[in-house]
């Protein structure tokens, strides 16, 4: 192959950039598999202007960039016809299409990460969008202009390519732009499903689209349409509704805001972002509301599901000019969505009318069938996916897109559908008179975490802010008693941590509980708004103050994000630690009920949880959701002349392992759907009139070993083939009457098993893998209940031996002591290098 000058050059940076890339690989376990785990600590922030270095990521560039961007040699492109905005868009996407290269319009269709390209790369290839997952922030650092500066340089290293195609930048901006340190953070979509506003939601999409156009990017992945139909599913709280109709009419909303009105000057104008209709379709409906998981039924059930409820919110969305979709990771009746031609090039792109671009999730393409990368982009790449979200694979993917264009495995006129509809995004968002830098001159920097937003968000959490019981005491109901209370004692450590406020997707991609970013907390809200009232504060309920005269406790959930939020019936609860608050404080809260004194139970929680046991023990029960920064909305309506105003969205069960009788036996609900009070003791809808039905009687051991490998009953043996859960799994097979799970090196394994541990003990666990060669290691983790934190977990590594074929097992023991009772186990492997394995079966062999 003779090498031009322009590719000689390339090479050389590329050979720096390799040592420079070891050491980043050596530093950074996430590059290959997930996102950045680590929160940005924004002490940390050193503004990248001041030094004016930003050179992007410092990424590895593999032999393979070579071969991918063979092509890329071509004479000065003719940008006359492109670049004129006075042409039809038609036209100039035609201009611009006759003189892409294969290569050109493969590097179109990826999406790197932020920290997964070189400003080189972007500039070299014309990588057409770049994306920062949950918390990948600038290297320089985590503040609005670290981004600006960073997001500008990469649309200019793409304004520098051969051909000069705008760059579209997309994040996750799921509640106001909250990546970044100090934007506002509104309520989650369960908040905003339960305060059921429109008018709010359009505001809410206006104020997050200036904190996106502030960095200057111009996407956000959302809304997210899911209507969860179980909330064990770690992503509930990202649903508006349980109601597909809720969804549609509050996403539509949200996305007027965003985009603005379709057809009207402001639409996608600099001020406004391009929204994502996402994750299509059926992901509320797993088996065990599994992140990720597989819809089971009929053919017949799912078209009717699919066509009168499902498609909804979509429908409204295409109508509001969304111009970009989002295929779940979820599988329906085994088939991954992102391979799923019937769903996307029938249905959304053929039945909607959708002639926007399809974005896939986050490595999805790894997941649908295929064995390989490059067989994987094939297969999804022909089911309708236009752009692939492959964080650190884009370079391997652009390389398998010309093979397989080369190989008439994918034909060149889905490419350029693909790269079309690519374009016609670009050009309908105004991205080719986008001019670098422009946040500055109109003003948008000044407005990120502004005031005027921050109002927005505080009403928000007003009206989201949901009342679910509220008792009289003395004849008055207990909020009205609230309201008039001289001292008050908060107590719970959620009370003053706008992580545990925010939830996931703040900062970092999981959040955190603490205070992670700028905003107000509610103890801080409620001490500003106390006036001459008295507030005193125990965060874990051992010292309350015995002579306020109404107590105001919080507990909740800590924050998490995707597959780390999904639960088992029996752990969908209120964190641990707060459960141990309540405990400490119960004397002390029982006595003040004694004295008639208002004793008040407030949730921040993402989902309907099991509150059975907190039922009598309170005067009322507030659900705050996970409302964000602005604390101040809370002690608007505790303590100030705001009343409650929201009703449930999701219908709440008394226990979870009810919820899949939920929709059918009212006997099993603790709350309806449309609950919700005022302050006096009225209710908001007339559906939602709270009368509590009895408790049901449960057998709790029975209970808990509910959709659990029950050791006793299975000779103590857990088949490879019973896992629970499976987020990166690629198979499992059944060869000479073996049955396994596989994972082909290099991929992600991410097994999960729910283990009923019949008496405690000490065990010797035989696993029996076989490996295609002596390699890295796999790690097993375990933890009693269910491993929400893989660094509380306890790990072991295995070791994977070669062995003498794929069907012979090898014994790999682990000595361990387990207790009497619900485990997780997991079985994970995420190196690179990684052999080809499968593993049988884990023996548990008891002491
Ligand atoms: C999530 C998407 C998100 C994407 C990019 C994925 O893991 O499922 O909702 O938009 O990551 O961060």
């Amino acid at each position: 192959m003779k090498l031009s000058k322009r590719a000689l050059a390339v090479i050389s940076a590329i050979a720096a950039a390799l040592i420079i890339g070891v050491i980043f690989l050596l530093t950074n376990k996430n590059v290959f598999g997930d996102k950045d785990f680590e929160n940005q600590a924004p002490s940390a922030i050193v503004p990248d202007w001041v030094s004016g270095e930003d050179t992007g990521a410092e990424v590895t560039v593999k032999t393979d960039e070579i071969e991918a961007m063979e092509d890329l040699n071509l004479p000065e492109a003719d940008k006359s016809v492109y670049m004129d905005a006075s042409k039809p868009i038609e036209e100039r996407i035609d201009a611009l299409m006759a003189q892409m290269s294969v290569t050109e319009k493969a590097a179109q269709m990826v999406q790197p990460e932020q920290n997964g390209i070189s400003l080189e790369q972007i500039k070299t290839y014309g990588i057409g969008s770049v994306l920062s997952g949950g918390g990948s922030a600038p290297v320089s650092g985590n503040k609005a202009e670290n981004w600006n500066t960073h997001l500008n340089n990469i649309k200019q290293a793409a304004l520098e390519s051969r051909l000069g195609i705008p760059v579209l930048y997309g994040i996750d901006a799921v509640h106001g732009n909250n990546n970044v340190y100090g934007a506002t953070v509104f309520p989650h979509n369960i908040g905003l499903g339960a305060a059921s506003d429109e008018e709010l939601m359009t505001q809410i999409g206006i104020a997050t689209a200036k904190e996106v156009r502030a960095v200057a990017a111009q996407w956000t992945f959302a809304p997210c349409l899911g209507n969860a139909q179980n909330e064990l599913w770690g992503r509930t709280y990202e649903c508006y509704s349980e109601n597909a109709d809720d969804v549609a009419r509050l996403s539509k909303a949200l996305v007027i805001g965003l985009q603005g009105e379709p057809e009207s000057e402001e639409y996608l104008n600099d001020e406004h972002v391009l929204a994502t209709a996402k994750h299509y379709i059926g992901e509320g409906y797993t088996v065990n509301g599994e992140n990720q998981g597989n819809v089971e039924m009929s053919v017949d059930e799912w078209e009717m599901l699919l066509h009168e409820t499902l498609l909804k919110p979509y429908k409204a969305l295409v109508d509001a000019g969304t111009l970009t979709v989002m295929p779940s990771f979820t599988s329906v009746n085994d088939l991954k969505t992102h391979e799923d031609s019937y769903l996307i090039n029938e249905v959304l792109k053929g039945e909607l009318g959708f002639k926007g671009l399809v974005v896939s999730d986050y490595n999805a393409i790894e997941q649908v069938s295929g064995k390989g990368l490059k067989e994987q982009v094939a297969n999804s790449v022909n089911a309708g996916v236009d752009l692939l979200m492959e964080p650190y694979n884009w370079e391997d993917c652009i390389k398998y897109i010309k093979q397989n264009v080369a190989e008439g495995t994918i034909s060149q006129e889905r490419i350029d559908d693909a790269v079309r509809r690519i374009l016609y995004v670009k050009f309908a968002a105004g991205l080719f008179e986008d001019v670098n830098g422009q946040e500055f001159q109109n003003g948008l920097t000044s407005n990120f975490g502004a005031d005027e937003n921050r109002e927005i968000a505080r009403r928000a959490v007003r009206e989201s802010l949901t009342l679910l019981t509220n008792v009289n005491i003395n004849g008055k109901p207990a909020m009205k008693a609230f309201e008039k209370a001289k001292s008050i004692a908060v107590v719970g450590q959620k009370a003053d941590s706008i992580g545990s406020q925010c939830g996931g997707w703040t900062i970092s991609w999981q959040g955190s509980n603490g205070n992670i970013t700028e905003g107000t907390t509610l103890l801080q809200a409620l001490e500003k708004a106390a006036g001459s009232r008295t507030i005193t504060y125990s965060d874990d309920g051992s010292d309350l103050s015995a002579d306020a005269d109404a107590y105001l406790v919080v507990a909740g959930e800590s924050p998490y994000a995707e597959m780390y939020g999904d639960r088992s019936a029996s752990t969908l609860l209120v964190d641990d630690n707060d459960k141990a608050m309540i405990t400490i404080a119960s004397d002390a809260l029982q006595k003040a009920r004694e004295e008639g004194k208002p004793v008040i139970l407030l949730l921040m929680t993402g989902r309907p949880v099991t509150i059975a046991d907190y039922i009598d023990k309170f005067d009322a029960i507030i659900e705050a959701w996970l409302p964000g920064t602005e604390g101040e909305g809370m002690a608007d309506v505790l303590l100030g002349d705001y009343d409650f105003n929201a009703t449930l969205t999701f219908t709440w069960p008394w226990y979870a392992e009810n919820i899949n009788e939920k929709f059918n036996d009212d006997s099993a609900v603790l709350f309806k759907y449309g609950t919700g009070l005022k302050k006096d003791g009225s209710t908001i809808k007339q559906e939602g009139t709270v009368v509590l039905n009895e408790k049901p009687q449960r057998d709790e051991k029975v209970i808990l070993k509910d959709g659990m490998i029950d050791l006793e009953s299975t000779n103590y043996v857990v088949e490879g083939e019973f896992y629970n859960s499976d987020s990166y799994l690629v198979t499992t097979g059944n060869e000479n009457n073996l049955t396994f799970v596989e994972n082909w090196g290099g991929q992600w394994a991410n097994t999960k098993w729910n283990v009923w541990i019949p008496g405690a003990g000490k065990y010797t666990l035989h696993f029996y893998i076989a490996a295609a060669k002596d390699s890295d290691t796999v790690e097993i983790y375990y933890h009693e209940g269910s491993i929400t934190d893989d660094g509380n977990a306890n790990k072991t590594a295995v070791p994977m031996k070669k062995t003498a074929d794929m069907n012979t097992y090898e014994d790999f023991s682990l000595e361990v002591t387990l207790n009497e009772g619900a485990y997780e186990f997991k079985f994970m492997n995420n190196t690179a290098n990684a052999a080809d394995f499968r593993l049988d079966k884990v023996v548990f062999e008891k002491k």
